[in-house]
């Protein structure tokens, strides 16, 4: 049987260990043919971009960041003919079925192929950790616990300058490497996409830390979190860097830190200074933590091929690795539940 493999969507550690597991549990134990296709979906569209992934391809990968099949935001459904092409590609070299790694983009085309009678396995990805149906992304652990050095190395400074830090995480829809990072790494204010943040309450807060006697402030903030100065101004606001819609139909965001250290300065009078954490939280090399889960999500989406069980996602729920029909995971983002909200409320300010 030939089983193809495809990463797609933003980038994130980890990749290259469900990869490993594929191949190696692929060809070791089923005897299957294993054939990678590179950059996403475009792989399945365009020419050139499949080729057999032997075992001698995913030795020495495990602990490498990005992914050895590369990737793209490439959506089929935006690309004229672009079903099409994959269906008759995917006849072309023989691929009975595919898995597919990604997050919520890359799985909502997985569950329309799969819904299309593809056999499609979908693998969830993402440093954002909102795809729903599992407990865990794979990469998420990575980037919090990038964030949350980060969050500890700005705590020296802003002490030693008396000064309000702002750390800005990625996070577009949901605030999980905001709040966890903001938990883990003590900040005194989190701002997350899940709701608006008023920044004359974030400032009161600042002033009451400072009436008690401490001069500086951390404040965590996610890059798709919508600021308001108060209830009655005029209207919530995203900070978006570029306009332009990938295929997806995304804008790119950043920049909220600074219009907030900005908003800050302004009403406190303490001096404020920005991080954007960016792409750092997504290169280089996966925790632990996101290798062993990485390599399970491999290991078990290649059984669910052998069982032909189509049509589900892996996730982890709880400490054991179980399917979900992808058409359940579909059109939806998992946001952080009101109890990791009230926890970390209980340290603000
Ligand atoms: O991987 C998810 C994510 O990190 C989002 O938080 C972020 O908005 C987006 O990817 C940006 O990725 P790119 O610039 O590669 O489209």
């Amino acid at each position: 049987m030939r089983v193809g493999i495809l990463t797609g969507g933003g980038d994130c550690p980890g990749l290259n260990a469900v990869i490993r597991a594929v191949v190696r549990k692929g060809i070791d134990v089923y005897h299957y043919e294993i054939l990678g296709i590179y950059e996403g979906w475009k792989g399945l569209i365009k020419e050139g971009l499949i080729r057999p992934l032997a075992l001698s391809d995913v030795s020495g990968i495990l602990h490498r960041g990005g992914t050895i099949l590369r990737s793209s935001r490439t959506n089929p459904f935006k690309v004229e003919n672009g079903v099409e092409t994959i269906r008759t590609n995917l006849q072309k070299y023989n691929i009975e079925a595919l898995i597919a790694v990604g997050g919520e983009d890359t799985l909502g085309v997985a569950a329309r192929l799969s819904a299309d009678g593809f056999n499609v396995i979908g693998v969830p990805k993402t440093i954002d950790n909102d795809v729903v149906g599992t407990d865990r992304t794979f990469g998420f652990d990575t980037a919090l616990n990038i964030a949350t050095e980060a969050i500890d190395r700005v705590h020296t400074t802003a002490e030693a300058h008396n000064r309000v830090m702002i750390v800005e995480v990625m996070g577009r829809h949901a605030g999980w490497i905001a709040i966890e990072s903001g938990i883990a790494g003590g900040a005194d204010i989190i701002l997350i996409p899940e709701k608006i943040t008023y920044v004359k309450n974030v400032c009161e807060l600042i002033k009451r830390r400072h009436a008690r006697g401490k001069d500086f402030s951390i404040v965590v903030v996610a890059e798709g979190a919508k600021i308001q100065m108060s209830p009655d101004s005029k209207k919530e606001e995203m900070v978006i860097q570029d306009k332009k819609l990938d295929a997806f139909g995304h804008v790119r965001l950043g920049g909220v830190g600074y219009k907030l250290a900005d908003m800050i300065e302004k009403e406190t009078g303490y001096e404020a200074r920005v991080v954007v954490l960016g792409y750092i939280q997504r290169g280089g090399s996966p925790t632990a933590f996101d290798r062993v889960l990485a390599t399970r999500f491999g290991v078990h989406a290649i059984d669910l091929i052998n069982r032909g069980e189509y049509g589900n996602m892996v996730a982890l729920h709880g400490t054991k690795i179980e399917p979900v029909a992808l058409s359940n995971v579909i059109n939806k983002i998992k946001t952080i539940d009101q109890e990791l909200i009230d926890t970390a409320e209980v340290f603000f300010g």
